[in-house]
Parts: structure tokens; C-alpha cells; sequence
């Protein structure tokens, strides 16, 4: 595996490969590596001759710096575990490197992107997940790019941009991975102190709680949305959001019928946390 920190030395070493025909997969990421992260990269490693993974901790897409600072990194166990997964270009560049200091253009979705985490932390947050994102496609022009489910609603936005803009890519979105109580692997997961980590299974459980209010027959959004929240507060957790809406378009419900996404968000001892579960309600 290569670690390079230049988009023409990154390039320069696609070039070769792409004019041979080979399959080039993009996995983007922020590093501080769990197995979520490696079974996209295993995903990518069976389906491309070529797999890229893009180790950068976007600033543009942080609405509080003290989550900036706090979010953890560590690029030497990375590679060793990007390595393990067989990854053959790891692109950790640096932020002088993503972003010249005078760029002035950003890729804004509208609609999905406005609800849920949009509302939450900002629309600063997915311009700025959508611009990164964008100049990352730009620069490996992948034939596929790998997303975790757990990020449900940016996979969507993705999604969006992808389809909007006619990039000439596949978004493969790949399970949700989970620690053996059910909590969602996040590179966050390592912040939390033990009184939190077992607090952070509110989310799951209230996930839980609402799909089973939905598999008893529970068809009122707002009583599935009650049913998750007092499921949260055994935890001593009160959500950000428990939001129960459209698995497509993530707009809010009153009769739940077919796809629905059932999305939480809360901050857990100081570390904010993501979970959603996707509910075929018949
Ligand atoms: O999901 C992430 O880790 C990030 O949002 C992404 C897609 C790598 C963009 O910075």
C-alpha cells in the first residue's frame, strides 16, 4: 500500500491503471478506523482492481470546532489497518492541499439535505460533506464509491449529487456494522467515558422500541416517535432528534406505510451520536 498526500501524485498514479481499463473503488473516509470502515474496504477490495481510500478530516463539514479538535486520529494505525484490508492508495492529504486558500465554490443539495442533521448541525454541514465528497470523485474517478447506511441521511444526499450533477459513478451503500449490545460502530464510540458508552445504547434501544411499536401494529408516527424517546429516557439520554420520516425523501409522517427511516440523533457524555434503522412497514 502507498500512502500519498497529493491530488497530482494520486492522479499520476490512477493514470496508468485507468488507461490498462482497471476498476478503480473510492472509500472515503475521516480515518480512526473501525471494522465498519474495513468492510467497506473489503467490499471495495473484492469488486475493483483498484482501491483508494481517502483519509481526511474535513473541516468544512464540522459545525463546532470543539468536535474538530476532539475528533480522534490516528494515521499511523490506519495504515496498518487500511494496509490489512488491501488497500492499494491511501490519499491522506493535507486541509492546504483539499482546499486553496481562495476557493470560493461549494455543492449545495437542496431538500434531503435540509432536514434531521441539516436542521441539527447546520447547512453548513452538508455543503460541506457534498463539496468534499465532490472534489473526491473529481480527483480518483471511481467506478464505484462506498458509504455506511449508518450515515443514512448523507448517503442520501450523495445520492442526490451524484444523480443531480451526472457524476459517472455508482454509490454502493454498505450495512451498518455494530458492536456485539448493538451499538453503532462510530470512530467517535472511543470518546465516550464507560458511564456514557453504556448510556450510548439509548440509541439503539430506542431505535428498537419503535420498530417494534411499528411491528405490533402502531401506525401513528408521533406514538412510535413517543414510544423511542421514553425508551431514551431509561437511558437518562434526551435525543437531538427521533425523528420518524419518508426513507427517501426524509420528510416527516403522520400514517406510516411503506419505507420508513427511523433516525436519532443525541449527545452522549459530550460525544454526539447517529444511529437510524430502515423499517418496510406493510
Ligand atoms: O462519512 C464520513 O466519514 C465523511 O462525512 C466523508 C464522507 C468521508 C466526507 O468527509
Amino acid at each position: 500500500m502507498r500512502i500519498v498526500r497529493t491530488i497530482d501524485e494520486l492522479r499520476g498514479a490512477l493514470e496508468p491503471r485507468r488507461r490498462e481499463g482497471a476498476r478503480i473503488g473510492l472509500v472515503p473516509t475521516m480515518g480512526y478506523f473501525h471494522e465498519g470502515h474495513l468492510s467497506l474496504m473489503r467490499r471495495a477490495r473484492e469488486a475493483s482492481d483498484v482501491v483508494v481510500v481517502s483519509l481526511f478530516v474535513n473541516p468544512t463539514q464540522f459545525n463546532d470546532p470543539a468536535d474538530l479538535e476532539a475528533y480522534p486520529r490516528d494515521e499511523t494505525r490506519d495504515a496498518a489497518m487500511a494496509q490489512s484490508a488491501g488497500v492499494d492508495l491511501l490519499f491522506a492529504p493535507g486541509a492546504s492541499e483539499m482546499y486553496r486558500h481562495d476557493a470560493t465554490t461549494s455543492v449545495v443539495v437542496g431538500g434531503v439535505s435540509e432536514r434531521l442533521e441539516g436542521e441539527s448541525r447546520g447547512p453548513g454541514h452538508f455543503r460541506g460533506v457534498a463539496t468534499v465528497v465532490a472534489k473526491l470523485l473529481n480527483i480518483v474517478q471511481p467506478g464505484i464509491a462506498y458509504f455506511g447506511q449508518k450515515d443514512a441521511q448523507q448517503a442520501l444526499v450523495i445520492r442526490r449529487m451524484v444523480r443531480d450533477l451526472d457524476f459517472p459513478v455508482r454509490i454502493e451503500i454498505c450495512p451498518t456494522l455494530r458492536e456485539p449490545d448493538g451499538l453503532a460502530m462510530s470512530s467517535r464510540n472511543v470518546r465516550l467515558s464507560a458511564t456514557a458508552r453504556a448510556q450510548a445504547l439509548a440509541l439503539k434501544h430506542g431505535l428498537d422500541a419503535a420498530a417494534a411499536a411499528i411491528a405490533r401494529g402502531e401506525r401513528d408516527a408521533s406514538k412510535v416517535e413517543q414510544r423511542g424517546r421514553e425508551e431514551m429516557k431509561m437511558f437518562r439520554v434526551e435525543p437531538e432528534y427521533f425523528a420518524v420520516v419518508s426513507a427517501e425523501a426524509l420528510v416527516p409522517l403522520r400514517t406510516l406505510s411503506g419505507e420508513v427511516l427511523l433516525a436519532v440523533a443525541a449527545k452522549v457524555g459530550g460525544v454526539r451520536l447517529i444511529d437510524n434503522q430502515l423499517v418496510d412497514v406493510p
